[in-house]
């Protein structure tokens, strides 16, 4: 089932490229060839980022619809064309419903769930044929837990976008990573005092972003890490 696609000189568009699980995938594609393009809010670490992998980027609010138009716009006008999408973005807070703040609510669906939608939406006519959109939600996406509601919800809803998308495009590819615990900030701010030698590390994530990419899984399914 592999497509054993040459990713030399790809472009690829990473959300939330700039640490974490997002700039493992960046480096992974550079690896490969690709010509990849990160974004993220932080200028400083942006840049830092795209130094040290020698990628392009954009800063952007993915929260700001406006800010979305700049980074579809960006792409467009510099790139016409795409071939990958990685929307990688994504916040956690951890708190049961009840005392969850709103604002903490707003974030989780403005940029887990509406930013991809609204990218997306932007983006699709300008990704190649035979192209690739890899949303990646997480093991919470399948299975809720408690005190992890509204982000449990997000990525449930990045599970449905994929599937569902994956039959409405016919020339590109619609594939969902579903990441377990991952090292990264987020879960090092939000868990201190979890150990991260017995987590996945971003690599092992990038590793099956990669396999997807290649066509090792069919169009709408969601991937385990
Ligand atoms: N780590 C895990 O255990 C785990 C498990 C399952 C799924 N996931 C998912 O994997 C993805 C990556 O997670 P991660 O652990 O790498 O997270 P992370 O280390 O917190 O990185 C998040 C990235 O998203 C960017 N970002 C956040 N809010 C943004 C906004 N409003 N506009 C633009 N960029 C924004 C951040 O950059 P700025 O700070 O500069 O904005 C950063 O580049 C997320 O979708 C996450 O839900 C993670």
């Amino acid at each position: 089932m592999f497509k054993s696609i040459n990713l030399k000189d790809k472009i690829v568009l990473v959300t939330g490229g700039s640490r974490g699980i997002g700039k493992a995938i960046a480096k992974s594609l550079v690896d490969e060839g690709c010509k990849v393009i990160i974004s993220s809010q932080n200028f400083p670490i942006l840049k830092a980022t795209a130094k040290e992998l020698n990628v392009d980027l954009f800063k952007v609010d993915l929260r700001n619809l406006k800010e979305i138009d700049d980074l579809s716009k960006y792409v467009i006008s510099n790139y016409k064309n795409i071939d990958i999408l990685v929307n990688n973005v994504g916040v956690l807070y951890v708190s049961s419903l009840e005392k969850m703040k709103d604002e903490n609510i707003d974030e989780i669906l403005d940029v887990n769930v509406k930013a991809i939608f609204f990218l997306t939406k932007r983006l699709i006519p300008h990704i190649n044929k035979g192209g690739t959109i890899i949303n990646i939600s997480s093991g919470l996406g399948k299975k809720g837990s408690a005190d992890l509601s509204v982000y449990s919800a997000s990525k449930f809803a990045v599970v449905g976008l994929t599937q569902s998308l994956a039959s409405e495009l016919n020339d590109i590819d619609v594939v969902c990573v579903c990441p377990k615990v991952t090292n990264t900030d987020m879960i090092t701010k939000n868990y201190p005092d979890m150990d991260p030698n017995s987590m996945d590390q971003p690599e092992d994530v990038a590793d099956k972003v990669l396999d997807s990419i290649k066509g090792k899984f069919r169009t709408g399914s969601a991937v385990d890490v």
